[in-house]
């Protein structure tokens, strides 16, 4: 059948039908042959770019040669994070239900800005809202919004924050007053999404306090309180504290009681970026360790990482009533509707008006594992994880760095031959040898994934250059972190081994990136 767009109007039902019986049999085949599929692509941007070049179409083609393009010249060159290998930054993972349901909400085009305007996209917001609150462990009355990503979750809960201290700054903006320093604090190793919500609000770099982390990479009440102490005496004004849930270098749970304590003593909004570990928090015994949130002002969980969520879904919640809606409630006369007893107009809680139905997603996706479901598939990941962790310290040339309560394992190599060297030198030597592991490990990362198979990430912190293995891919199993390990032990042994081969002004210099 061919299915071309007629001089008007849109494809016919059953040309809709029949290019979604196509589009679900290349998803199938996609699957089926997943695991012989690389993660990654191979192709340089100047060769992708000119691959895809092309005039703008004139007139309608048929679907079945668009098709034929996306299966040979699109999805070859993607980064597959749907992959069971893959295990990058936050190895995120979309669900059937959730691309199904989004496919759905799409083919309807909903606008969940009003609730006349979408009403039961409205009501599924605020059920699956409470669902999720209840699985992090947040007030299931706070105010919610479902929001496309935790960076601007995060800059929504500061301007609510930035509202709530009190200088009325929605009315009179911050230019031209005199006001004093805003300042809001961190922990080194917070999200760049921080920064950047900083930034946007005319807060100012110089104005985020950027605390060193402990030896866990967390956030040190103590030093947290002494910085706020020392800022009020200097005549600044402290606003609000960002704690995390899940670092995006190790997976790092900051102590929220603790700095929530501070946050109370101080008057300061307490803000929590739970994007990644928030809902490992369904997890019993992962809330025993973690506690709930509900010490938190504000809080983001990102479904799209660990709720089997295709991408683009964050929550944000705040438990202080109608402080979103005061930093963005906004409703000009062509938006008024007329009452409706417990209407919701979810375009209140933040700077976005027209919005997408993802709250259908997040009702497919919940519904279709249940509570049980989702937790033997994160205790799963957890169980992996904890299986990788064991097989890294039991190697000679392997160490992790710190434990993270969730599925992040972070490991660095240092060659057994080098511990010699390392334990005879002074100061200046040992950053040499520390430089040396750098780019060793540089180099390892770059082997790991240079064969595509699978994918990994690094980060730097205090510890050095380190890499990261997400395990969340709804469909890792056990054999693809074997196949991971066989990949990672094999580079190891691959690299030269010898100690000067990697010190500073060898030939590996260029290797470091
Ligand atoms: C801890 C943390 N917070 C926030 C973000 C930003 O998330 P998003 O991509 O949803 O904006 C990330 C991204 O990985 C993260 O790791």
């Amino acid at each position: 059948m061919e299915i071309k767009a007629g001089p008007l109007g849109d494809w016919t039902p059953e040309q809709i039908e029949a290019a979604g019986r196509e589009v679900m049999a290349l998803i199938r085949e996609h699957f089926e042959g997943i695991d012989e599929t690389p993660v990654l692509p191979d192709i340089g941007a100047r060769e992708l770019q000119a691959l895809l070049a092309a005039p703008l179409p004139e007139e309608p083609e048929d679907f079945g040669a668009i098709l034929q393009d996306t299966k040979t010249r699109v999805l070859p060159h993607l980064t597959l994070w749907n992959h069971p290998r893959f295990f990058a930054y936050f190895s995120i993972t979309g669900s059937a239900p959730g691309f199904l349901a989004d496919a759905l909400a799409q083919a309807l085009n909903v606008n969940a800005m009003l609730w006349k305007t979408a009403p039961a996209a409205s009501a599924l917001e605020q059920v699956v809202l409470r669902w999720m609150a209840e699985m992090i462990g947040y007030d299931p009355d706070a105010d919610g919004v479902l929001v496309n990503g935790a960076s601007l979750a995060t800059f929504y809960a500061l301007a609510a924050a930035r509202e709530a201290a009190g200088f009325d700054i929605r009315q009179k903006g911050m230019a031209g007053r005199d006001l004093p320093p805003l300042r809001v604090y961190c922990s080194e190793h917070a999200h760049s999404s921080v920064d950047k919500a900083v930034i946007a609000l005319g807060l100012g770099l110089d104005n985020l306090v950027k605390l060193p982390g402990d030896e866990q990479h967390r956030l040190d009440p103590r030093r947290l309180a002494e910085a706020v102490a020392a800022d009020k005496a200097r005549g600044y004004q402290p606003i609000a504290v960002v704690a995390v849930a899940g670092t995006t270098s190790t997976g790092a749970l900051d102590p929220i009681e603790d700095i929530a304590a501070v946050c109370r003593e101080h008057g300061l909004w307490l803000h929590v970026d739970a994007a990644y570990g928030g809902f490992y928090n369904i997890v019993p015994a992962v809330r025993e360790q973690a506690g709930t949130f509900h010490a938190a002002d504000s809080i983001v969980a990102n479904p799209h990482k660990v709720l089997f969520t295709p991408q683009e879904v964050s929550a944000l919640y705040c438990r202080r009533k109608g402080a979103l809606a005061d930093a963005f409630s906004l409703v000009p006369p062509y938006l008024r509707t007329a009452p409706d007893d417990g209407a919701v107009n979810f375009m209140d809680f933040s700077l976005q008006l027209g919005r997408r139905f993802r709250s259908l997603t997040l009702w497919w996706v919940i519904r279709a594992y249940g509570r049980q479901g989702i937790i033997a598939r994160l205790e799963h990941q957890l169980r992996l994880a904890q299986e990788l962790r064991a097989r890294i310290d039991a190697h000679p040339d392997l160490e992790t760095v710190t434990r993270s309560l969730y599925p992040l394992v972070c490991l660095r190599a240092f060659p057994r031959e080098w511990r010699p060297a390392w334990e005879a030198a002074g100061g200046d030597e040992r950053s040499d040898i520390r430089a040396a592991a750098d780019r060793f490990n540089a180099a390892l990362l770059e082997r790991v994934n240079g064969t595509r198979a699978q994918f990994i990430s690094h980060s730097v912190v205090p510890e050095g250059y380190i890499l990261r293995v997400a395990i969340g891919n709804i469909r890792t199993a056990s054999r693809h972190v074997d196949e991971l390990w066989q990949a990672l032990t094999g580079a190891l042994d691959s690299l030269p081994r010898d100690l000067a081969h990697w010190l500073p002004e060898s030939p590996a210099k260029e290797a470091f990136t």
